[in-house]
């Protein structure tokens, strides 16, 4: 089977920014912020921006476009093939196709809540939810988590299988004819909205004349000015860097995918930094003008800290809606914030499909058609116990091993891949082959010393701090547990069963010697 390409250079680069711009920029990056002080989470923010995300963004393109032409588009073949002495490193590639599946599986039914949202900001469904609470007794009832009489049986339901087959279908159409053409569309348009958007957000002025201090520049300044003490907190940098790799979707396995679609002499180097970029701009510029300074505009530094610390979403789950619900027009400005993010949650989570249906295409030699298939079986069972166990933390336990585990796990052995047994000489060859700009030479030292060093760090501090907790279900309400456990079990049945395909395959194929030459 011949393999797929992007139609054109701005379409991968369109379809990279459109996995990486999601609801991480619009939803989790105020919440996170919020959480951790505002200014206080910038400085560690951008740091690890520098020397965790670009890094790691570039690795994936370079290490994706290599392994693409040896006929691998997921991480267990790209692994194998840059270190082709060693039996077990394919193995590892499987948290390239494991985590995407996971977080796919939660990420959509979030994604959906939007689309029902969007639905309801229209027809003003919430418009008698006047106060927070209302508000989140609103979305408890539509999650089917408390009193339901807002809603008719089924109606997340509903909505989540529309969002399902819009991914599907999607995928169905392949790389080219579906992914890239729904992101060339997409991001735009995403884009478009959140300018509309910021533009009302940043003339809201101060709504409550007996608060002056409440208002919109100094919700910005809350943002922006910078607190130099947080930089002595651990958990500010875990934050950070948690965030900056799940906005730019570094360490998740998808760019490489993407990245394998490439020729061998496609630039990488300034496609994959305009990417980053555009994901930056989407999530600072845009993102961090919207809910912070709007919520802060009308709850103030304390409120927009209380509502974020109760749940991260809540702030554009809760006050957005309260918010645009208040001004002229407020039906359609709601509708356009949460179809904004139903968007963003579109070009992401049908990046999340891709490796696992680019694996069953590439190693078992099923069509586009037949992989999207069997991963819209696989996936919609997954999604069963999320939405039905919602209240007992599937979607959490789903979260940490898929979120939290894979991606720095993963994006751990890629570094050292690349740095270290690929070796940095080669790699910034590779890097630098038919690219259109030259990285500065600092990025040499940082991929090789500086990027490792941070990742075992979190690493080890997460391990120490966290993951025993998680592990052993500290602070997990007894009733909860046999789901929490009945999902961890599912989880590891997953994974091993991909550890097995990967086995099965491998003991198939002939060795694999030199790489497709299709320019
Ligand atoms: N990068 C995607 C997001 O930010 C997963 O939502």
């Amino acid at each position: 089977m011949s393999k797929q390409r992007w139609g054109s250079r701005l379409g991968v680069i369109l379809a990279v920014a459109g996995s990486a711009v999601g609801l991480g920029n619009f939803l989790r990056f105020p919440g996170v912020a919020a959480n951790n002080g505002g200014g206080a989470f910038m400085i560690p923010y951008f740091i690890s921006f520098f020397l965790l995300g670009l890094p790691l963004m570039w690795i994936e393109w370079t290490i994706g476009r290599f392994g693409g032409g040896f006929g691998h588009s997921t991480a267990p073949g790209v692994f194998d093939t840059m270190w082709q002495k060693n039996r077990f490193v394919k193995y590892f590639g499987v948290m390239g196709i494991f985590g995407p599946v996971v977080i796919f599986s939660y990420y959509i039914y979030v994604e959906s809540w939007l689309l029902g949202y969007s639905v309801f900001a229209l027809i003003g469904r919430y418009a008698d939810c006047t106060d927070l609470e209302s508000m989140r007794a609103f979305l408890t009832g539509y999650q089917s988590l408390a009193g339901t009489e807002h809603f008719p049986a089924g109606t997340a339901y509903l909505f989540f299988i529309i969002t399902f087959a819009i991914n599907i279908i999607v995928l169905s159409f392949g790389i080219s004819r579906g992914i890239e053409r729904c992101c060339k569309w997409g991001l735009p348009l995403l884009l478009v909205i959140a300018i509309i958007l910021v533009i009302r957000v940043l003339t809201l002025g101060t709504p409550d004349p007996a608060r002056p201090e409440n208002n919109v520049l100094k919700g910005l300044g809350f943002l922006w000015n910078p607190q130099w003490a947080a930089l002595k907190k651990p958990e500010v940098w875990l934050a950070a860097a948690g965030q900056i790799f799940f906005t730019l979707s570094v360490g998740f396995g998808v760019i490489l995918t993407y990245a394998s679609y490439l020729r061998r002499n496609d630039d990488v180097a300034l496609s994959g930094l305009t990417a980053a970029a555009t994901n930056e701009m989407a999530e600072v510029v845009l993102g961090g003008s919207l809910v912070i300074p709007a919520a802060f505009a009308f709850f103030g530094a304390a409120g927009i800290q209380s509502i974020a610390d109760q749940n991260i979403f809540d702030l554009g789950f809760l006050t957005m809606p309260l918010i645009l619900g208040q001004m002229a027009y407020g039906q359609i400005f709601g509708f356009l914030w949460f179809f904004l993010l139903f968007i963003a949650g579109v070009t992401s989570s049908i990046s999340l499909a891709q490796p696992a249906i680019a694996f069953m295409e590439d190693e078992f030699n099923l069509t586009r058609r037949e992989a999207a298939v069997l991963f819209a079986v696989v996936t919609f069972l997954l999604c069963q116990p999320v939405i039905f166990f919602l209240g007992n933390g599937v979607l959490g336990e789903m979260d940490f091993w898929g979120t939290t585990v894979c991606l720095v796990v993963f994006a751990t052995i890629e570094v050292i891949l690349f740095g270290w047994v690929f070796g940095i000489d080669r790699a910034w060859t590779e890097l630098h082959a038919g690219s259109d700009i030259r990285i500065p030479r600092i990025y040499r030292f940082i991929i090789k010393y500086i990027t490792p060093l941070m990742l075992l760090t979190i690493l080890a501090t997460w391990i120490f701090n966290d993951w025993k907790k998680q592990l052993l279900l500290e602070g997990v309400e007894e009733a909860n547990r046999p789901y929490i456990l009945i999902t961890r079990v599912g989880l590891l049945g997953l994974f091993v069963f991909l550890l097995l395909m990967v086995r099965i395959v491998w003991r198939r194929r002939p060795e694999a010697t030199c790489p497709e030459t299709d320019q």
